[in-house]
């Protein structure tokens, strides 16, 4: 599979799917690309209603058909503006178009608006060539994360390490030791100034404290996996 980090935790993976995560693009000071040059998804999966993660989802659905998945109160705001959405909650899954999807909780808020409640904020766990890949989203640290990682052989878990609003990188290694994820790629930092981390730091935690290696991927760039 090819996964390319967007910046902050906006990801897109092209395997059997095109899967496009959190598309905070038009606003987002570290993606490299224009709205207009990314590839149509079939899916985009949403984890909360915050504007640095419902971003440009509901336009990109608007113009490609694609289906947001997000939890019910996101997925019905997403429907009225004009999106195709399908809504779930935490610990129930779907499959859409073959992908399996698993909705995970999040510590964290989720509000679209001030008067909009966005529902609770989530995570997922989706399979792409057989593998489980685990978007965090945004959250802190929480002890369920043994759970998830009981319930799925993660393959690839993509975990916050920009602090403030999120884990910080000592709570995401962890994290990680709690997943036991084969790789992880750090998200979430660096996008703003309130964010700033050092993502090396959380390599070197994160690899004493389990067998994960930990990939650091520049905003822009893809690797094959
Ligand atoms: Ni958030
Ligand atoms: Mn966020």
């Amino acid at each position: 599979m090819k996964v390319r980090y967007l910046g902050h935790a906006c990801f897109e993976f092209v395997a059997e799917k095109r899967i496009l995560i959190d598309p905070f693009i038009s606003q987002n000071p570290l993606c490299p690309i224009k709205l207009e040059e990314l590839a149509e998804p079939d899916i985009i999966l949403v984890t909360h209603g915050h504007a640095d993660h419902l971003g440009d989802a509901i336009e990109i659905s608007k113009k490609t058909g694609a289906t947001i998945v997000a939890i019910h109160e996101v997925a019905i705001h997403a429907q009225l503006k004009g999106a195709v959405a399908e809504g779930m909650n935490i610990g129930g899954s779907i499959s859409l178009e073959g992908v399996n999807i698993y909705m995970t909780e999040a510590k964290h808020s989720s509000a679209i608006d001030t008067n909009i409640s966005g529902g609770h904020a989530t995570g997922f766990v989706f399979g792409l060539e057989g593998k489980h890949i685990y978007h965090a989203g945004d959250t802190g640290i929480f002890r369920d994360m043994k759970l998830i990682g009981k319930l799925f052989d993660i393959y690839l878990a993509l975990l916050p390490i920009g602090d403030r609003y999120t884990m910080g990188v000592k709570h995401a290694a962890i994290a990680t030791k709690m997943l036991k994820p084969k790789y992880v790629i750090p998200m979430h930092y660096n996008t703003f100034p309130v964010i700033q981390q050092n993502p090396e730091e959380f390599k070197k935690l994160a690899e004493e404290e389990s067998k994960a290696k930990v990939l650091i991927l520049k905003p822009g760039e893809e690797i094959e996996l």
